[in-house]
């Protein structure tokens, strides 16, 4: 050997699929996290509160360790996934400390909370030398591991580059820009327009229900019917972008009295109507304010408050 050929052993080498993954938290949510990743060929290093939580997946290869100091020493990249960004902090900050702490590693939280909770986050992360990805599941747990999960980052552009294809382990993912919190408020937007369509699902059940067909037959015809929703999301964002709606889908003037008859439908038949009385009454607020002719897209400035 020459001095040339000397090399040195990294303290977390990468496995045969990647770096190394260190993951904080193995609830619900670490423990699909740590899965997919064992399955892509990932070195993985997990850590738990509650000892034991943890067993399965040392079993399926994992690698337990007792302190969250020496799960971050174990990983290229850290994976946070406790209950809040709270518990992110009480967890990395005794970890910071330890060893060599967070510096020179990429720490991607997946944990839920707000996008300013990312942004301090983010900047602590910066200041101990880690670089950043704030991150969202937004596919459960059940599709983790598959390219129709959907996964959303933001934070640091080259931290992302440099870990997309581990990243992709996890399920698909979508990289949103620098700024940290963006991934939160998209998470956020995504889990109410979830509970809108969800919601509105559960009364339409509740509707067809009281008419005697039953929720799984009635999934069956909401799912042919969605395409139509969804088609008109890019054509609503459209006129929303550009202050116009054409109102060739239905107007406000239309669409109220077309909310009246659910709102009635559903009292007739003992229906909840806090839904449907909801949506009416934005649609009222539209009318009210003069947007009567125009399409169902002017209901974005109803809610926005323009
Ligand atoms: N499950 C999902 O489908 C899903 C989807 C998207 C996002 N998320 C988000 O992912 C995060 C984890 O969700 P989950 O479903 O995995 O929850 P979970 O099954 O309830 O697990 C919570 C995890 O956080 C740990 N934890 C809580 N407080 C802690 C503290 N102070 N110090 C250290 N560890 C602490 C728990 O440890 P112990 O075992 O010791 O209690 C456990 O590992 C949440 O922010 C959630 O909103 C979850």
């Amino acid at each position: 050997m020459t001095d040339l050929d000397i090399s040195i052993e990294p303290d977390h080498p990468a496995g045969a699929g990647g770096p190394a993954v260190s993951i904080l938290g193995t609830g619900m949510l670490g423990t699909a996290l740590a899965r997919a990743l064992l399955r892509a060929g990932h070195r993985v290093t997990v850590w738990n509160r509650t000892p034991g939580k943890a067993d399965a997946l040392v079993a399926d290869g994992a690698t337990a360790r007792r302190t969250p100091v020496e799960a971050v020493a174990a990983g290229q990249m850290v994976i946070t996934s406790v209950s809040t960004y709270d518990d992110v902090q009480a967890v990395l900050t005794p970890a910071s400390d330890g060893l060599d702490g967070l510096a020179g590693r990429t720490l991607v939280n997946l944990s839920s909370g707000t996008p300013d909770q990312a942004r301090s986050l983010a900047a602590w992360a910066t200041e101990q030398g880690a670089a950043y990805l704030d991150g969202a599941a937004m596919s459960g747990t059940r599709l983790v591991g598959r390219p129709d999960a959907l996964f959303l980052y933001s934070g640091d552009p080259d931290a992302f580059a440099a870990s997309e294809a581990a990243l992709a382990s996890l399920g698909r993912p979508a990289y949103l820009g620098a700024d940290p919190g963006a991934a939160s408020v998209h998470d956020t937007a995504l889990l109410m327009m979830n509970m809108g369509v969800l919601s509105g699902f559960y009364q339409a059940v509740a509707l067809v229900g009281a008419a005697g067909v039953e929720a799984p037959a009635f999934a069956a015809t909401a799912t042919d019917y969605l395409p139509y929703a969804t088609g008109l999301l890019a054509d609503h964002a459209r006129q929303i972008h550009e202050g116009r709606y054409t109102g060739d889908d239905g107007t406000l003037d239309v669409y109220v009295v077309a909310m009246g008859h659910v709102v009635d439908a559903s009292r007739r038949l003992g229906v909840g109507i806090d839904i449907p009385a909801t949506i009416k009454s934005l649609l009222e607020q539209g009318v009210a304010a003069g947007f009567g002719d125009d399409g169902l897209a002017r209901l974005a400035d109803v809610v926005a408050g323009r």
